[in-house]
């Protein structure tokens, strides 16, 4: 199984220019091992408002987003953290990931946050949608964290960084990512 590969989506939950989640997402893709293929999509700002009534006949967006889950083995999200929970962006493209409720797009997907925030470095954002998301039967990996509290220069929007630990952090966290791919396939 070495020369299995798999493949990831990933966004931004932020829209900033100079976001740090973004660039942590970028980052990611630029330090990947090599049996994980990153996609970063940039177009979840254009699903519509999680509206029920949409469900009937969904909109193109809604059904490329389901598409998109339902090929990859794993979702990695820039989280941001606002007023302690994931921004309205990030809430809504997972929102969208939990349904429809007879085949939820987001079952059977590996999970994993990274967030740069502040103080807590997006801890309460991340615990908020977690539990919930291994309901909707996602795979959820937890430790280890990336959490960068206040990351400010050390990162760079183009997901280039100097610091060795979110370097490594980064990696470790994809590392465990590839781990959790390979558990919930053998499982
Ligand atoms: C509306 C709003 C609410 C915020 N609330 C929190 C918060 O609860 N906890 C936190 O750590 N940071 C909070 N922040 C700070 C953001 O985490 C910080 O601005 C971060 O850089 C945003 O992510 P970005 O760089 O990817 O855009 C908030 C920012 C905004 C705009």
């Amino acid at each position: 199984v070495t020369d299995q590969a798999f493949t990831a989506l990933a966004f931004s939950g932020s829209l900033r220019a100079g976001s740090a989640n973004t660039a942590l997402v970028r980052l990611a893709k630029r330090v990947a091992p090599p049996e994980l293929d990153i996609d970063i999509i940039d177009w979840v700002d254009e699903l519509p408002w999680m509206n029920p009534d949409l469900e009937t006949d969904p909109p193109a967006i809604v059904q490329r987003w389901w598409d998109a889950l339902r090929r990859v083995d794993a979702l990695i999200v820039g989280l941001p953290e606002y007023n302690f929970t994931p921004s309205a962006l990030a809430k809504n493209a997972i929102d969208w990931a939990t349904r429809p409720p007879a085949d939820r797009a987001i079952a059977g997907t590996v999970v994993a946050f990274l967030s740069a925030a502040g103080r807590s470095g997006g801890q309460h954002a991340q615990d908020s949608i977690s539990g919930v998301l291994v309901l909707m039967g996602a795979v959820i990996v937890g430790e280890p964290h990336v959490r960068l509290a206040l990351p400010g220069e050390q990162l760079r929007p183009d997901g280039t960084t100097d610091d060795a630990a979110i370097d490594a952090a980064v990696r470790a966290k994809l590392d465990a990512v590839v781990s959790a791919i390979r558990a919930s396939r053998s499982a």
